[in-house]
């Protein structure tokens, strides 16, 4: 997969880039209706891993004239054991819905073509963080609702491929939920909803945690090529994920966010590596961040991600405000608790319908992804880093050309002080 011709080359970032702070302004989810209002929506799955497993199960679930009828996966064993997990379902409307015949399996790395080639009316992409922005501007391309999963992008650079998705979607009218999990969940809607109507009066501060373990670590196995041992222990390496902040700490990014309608405009970061051995197997990535980010209205975050064995793990949000403070899903007594995994998918159907407002929820996940990706930046670098210059800037840290045959050697760790100086 050539990277470069898949979406913009280097040439085009700096032209790209000066419309890009333009393009977060153009697009907010206007009222409307989608395109269609189709009886039996086809669904096609791409990336068979345990969450877009887990996300087509989702979307079968919840409502029961949805069709599973196409997969594609980079891997013919996860496609083949996600196959076997969807039609073996106990869950009746998940069994109902399975109907993926077998020229609608699709493998390799172009597998997102062929899938995007069939009649599905919504596309699940659920592969790894540093191929989203391709897959997604080219289902946008090919006029496909989407499901899209979180980052949708690694650098700068995938940001500006996905603004432009967002700005064809919107054209095109195509609906577009992102798995950010929260914006769905209905105690975080309800709660939120009251602090945007002043329930704890003014937000004077926000904190946001991902403290937890290493997700995953896989030994590489004999006849791997570099570029399969990179896919399948991808969490460990800062292209294929994003590093921790990126990958995980975004869902509580994306909270602040939300709280302030709006994304910060600059951050100063510190961070490191402090128990990973320095073994292939546990990647270039840090294990720790700490970011202190600011918005346009002078309000900080304090943001914490890190993966330590045997600390304390916290996962929330937290704001605080002038008359009280909030979890940020704490002023919903009583609402359906119902995962915000499974209203993801019913909400993007009821758009799709027509039975709610147009729904494109790409141009926050943007936002949000590129948060995770500025509070990187200021860490591996040290600077402090505002949006504007994050946003333009023309970092690109996906290999340009991704195939089984090259060399993707590890590394380097980031060490953000002047060396010159020792
Ligand atoms: N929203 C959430 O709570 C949540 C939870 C877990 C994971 N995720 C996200 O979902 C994504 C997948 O995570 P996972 O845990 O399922 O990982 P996984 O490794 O189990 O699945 C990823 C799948 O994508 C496939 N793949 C990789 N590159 C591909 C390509 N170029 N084309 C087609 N297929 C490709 C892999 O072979 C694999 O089957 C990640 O971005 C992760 O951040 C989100």
């Amino acid at each position: 997969m050539d990277h470069s011709d898949k979406g913009l080359t280097r040439r085009d970032f700096t032209k790209v880039a000066a419309g890009a702070a333009a393009s977060f302004a153009i697009l907010s989810g206007r009222p409307g209706k989608a395109d269609a209002n189709v009886d039996t929506l086809k669904v096609g799955l791409l990336g068979c891993g345990g969450r877009g497993t887990s996300a087509a199960i989702n979307i079968l679930e919840g409502d029961n004239n949805v069709q599973l009828v196409a997969m594609a996966d980079v891997f013919a064993d996860r496609l083949n054991s996600s196959r076997e997990k969807i039609k073996n379902s106990e869950k009746e409307l998940v069994a109902k819905g399975y109907a993926v015949e077998d020229d609608h399996c699709f493998t390799g790395l172009d597998a997102y073509e062929k899938i995007l080639q069939t009649d599905i009316d919504i596309l699940l992409e659920a592969t790894l963080p540093y191929s989203r922005s391709i897959h997604l501007l080219a289902a946008a391309k090919a006029g496909k609702h989407i499901f899209t999963e979180k980052p949708v992008a690694v650098d700068p650079t995938g940001i500006r491929r996905v603004l432009e998705a967002a700005k064809i979607c919107e054209e095109k009218k195509k609906c577009v939920v992102a798995g950010t999990q929260r914006r769905h969940h209905r105690p975080y809607m309800e709660t939120i909803k009251k602090l945007h109507d002043g329930a704890i009066g003014e937000v004077v501060a926000l904190r946001a945690y991902w403290c937890g373990t290493l997700p995953f670590c896989h030994d590489r196995k004999p006849g791997w090529t570099d570029l399969e041992y990179r896919l399948r222990n991808w969490i460990n390496y800062c292209w294929t994920s994003g590093d921790n902040i990126v990958e995980q700490h975004i869902h509580n990014l994306d909270v602040c966010n939300w709280v302030m309608n709006g994304h910060p405009v600059s951050v100063l970061a510190s961070g490191g590596r402090v128990w990973k051995p320095r073994e292939e197997k546990y990647g270039d990535l840090w294990d720790n961040f700490s970011c202190d980010y600011e918005y346009p209205n002078g309000v900080h975050m304090a943001s914490f991600s890190r993966h330590w064995d045997g600390c304390a793990e916290n996962v929330s949000e937290a704001a605080v405000g002038t008359k009280g403070k909030s979890t940020c899903r704490d002023l919903a007594p009583g609402v359906d608790e119902t995962s915000g995994y499974i209203w993801e998918h019913r909400d993007l159907v009821a758009a799709i319908r027509g039975n709610a407002p147009y729904l494109n929820e790409l141009q926050r996940v943007a936002e949000s992804t590129m948060t995770a990706i500025m509070g990187r930046m200021a860490a591996y670098s040290g600077k402090l880093v505002t949006w504007d210059d994050a946003l333009n800037s023309d970092l690109s840290i996906v290999p340009d050309v991704v195939a089984w045959d090259r060399p993707y050697p590890v590394g380097p760790i980031p060490i953000p002080v002047d060396k010159s100086k020792y």
